[in-house]
């Protein structure tokens, strides 16, 4: 049976925050999430993860591993990256006894990150056993498809609710040249499996890039039409390796503009304030469209992601450099009251927003291979 998506609500009136722009004739309404956020602290949030804006973190990004089976260009550098040797990586239980502790705090969303998390041998049961922790409402995953739909059926078994899957073109031959890798089919397969599988939507992430893939979004838009599928363009970000450089980001008014020529039915939906995407239906078409456009429009107001590296590195904000470790003092026995306190810590250190595309791109941080997303 197939599902859609397009009961979604249309964005309604009550956003005090709108602001308008023109996109070839189509007066497109935009929505700041900065506005909307509810800082209504829930009572089982505990104040460790509450920043020094009131931002409360439920959201922990888990890096499994810094390996990756594609070579994404975005992504990884081409010499590579040097890989954590395997006994500085957080094991199976280190990384179950820290979840456990975000989880008793007030997190009810963990994202299983990489490098590629589905390479890391011991998912499953690292999925079995974070599913099973009490108050957790989501445990999710981005992966790039490459092995998932062999995967898929035990993962799912194992708790995982929702998929994020990168496709960056619908282009085999281009697919080998983004990736260095071959897996066009596979990841297509994925994608399908997933839906059978019954997730819903799948999100389909896609980081547009000038003169690579901008000449693809409508092609993307169209698949919509016919699968329960989420296409989440993002913008491109600099991150250390990745040879970003701002004529190669294709900002979010460019997209909308190419998207609104050919589908003018686009409506915007209403987005939970804690949203990445700016989220949006088209008349007819099964699944839905969004746009991530941590470029030209962040949305560091209502952010409540944290995230834990795959070398136990805990990091507040994705394009923030500061990082502390969690693996060594839990390595030298400390106990849980002290973990909180330097979780705590660390989060109250959080910025207000990352500082704007240009500064991000001279800062060091490291390669997105080793922060996950
Ligand atoms: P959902 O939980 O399904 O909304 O996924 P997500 O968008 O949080 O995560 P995903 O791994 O699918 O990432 C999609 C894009 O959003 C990637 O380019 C991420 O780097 C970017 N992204 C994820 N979290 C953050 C964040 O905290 N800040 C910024 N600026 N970008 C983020
Ligand atoms: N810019 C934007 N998104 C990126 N991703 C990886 N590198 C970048 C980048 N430089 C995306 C991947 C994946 C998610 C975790 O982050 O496509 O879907
Ligand atoms: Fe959050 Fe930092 Fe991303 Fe802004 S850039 S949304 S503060 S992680």
């Amino acid at each position: 049976m197939r599902r859609c998506l397009s009961k979604l609500t249309p964005r309604q009136m009550g956003f005090t925050n709108s602001n308008s722009f023109l996109v070839g004739s189509k007066n497109i309404t935009t929505t700041s999430n900065a506005a909307q956020v509810d800082q209504t602290k829930p009572s089982s949030v505990s104040d460790m993860l509450v920043d020094s804006f009131g931002r409360f973190h439920t959201y922990l990004r888990i890096s499994l591993t810094e390996r990756c089976n594609l070579r994404c260009q975005y992504c990884m550098p081409s010499e590579g990256v040097e890989l954590t040797p395997k006994p500085q990586l957080l094991s199976q239980s280190e990384i179950v006894r820290l979840a456990g502790l975000f989880v008793s705090s007030g997190v009810n969303k963990i994202r299983l990150t990489g490098g590629e998390p589905t390479v890391r041998k011991d998912i499953e049961e690292i999925c079995m056993q974070l599913s099973s922790l009490k108050g957790l409402k989501n445990l999710a995953i981005t992966t790039n498809g490459i092995t998932l739909a062999r995967k898929l059926p035990k993962l799912k078994e194992c708790g995982l609710d929702s998929i994020n899957i990168s496709l960056d073109t619908l282009v085999p031959a281009k697919f080998e040249f983004l990736t260095r890798r071959k897996g066009h089919e596979r990841v297509m397969q994925s994608i399908d499996s997933a839906i059978a599988l019954g997730y819903n939507p799948v999100k389909v992430n896609c980081v547009v890039m000038r003169g690579l893939n901008d000449d693809e979004i409508c092609d993307f838009v169209e698949l919509t039409r016919d699968k329960p599928i989420n296409v989440r363009f993002i913008e491109f970000m600099p991150f250390d390796g990745n040879v970003w450089n701002v004529k190669k980001l294709v900002s979010y008014a460019e997209m909308m503009d190419k998207v609104v020529k050919r589908f003018p039915s686009i409506k915007r939906v209403q987005d939970h304030p804690t949203e990445t995407a700016k989220n949006f239906t088209i008349d007819g078409h099964c699944g839905s469209v969004s746009f991530i456009t941590s470029m030209t429009e962040h949305f560091c107001s209502g952010c409540n992601r944290l995230r834990l590296l795959a070398d136990g590195n805990f990091k507040v904000c994705l394009f923030g450099p500061s990082e502390v470790s969690l693996r060594d003092p839990i390595r030298s026995g400390a106990d849980d009251e002290t973990l909180r306190e330097i979780i705590g810590a660390a989060v109250k250190r959080k910025k207000a927003a990352h500082a704007g595309m240009l500064d991000i791109a001279k800062t060091a941080n490291r390669p997105m291979i080793h922060i996950g997303g």
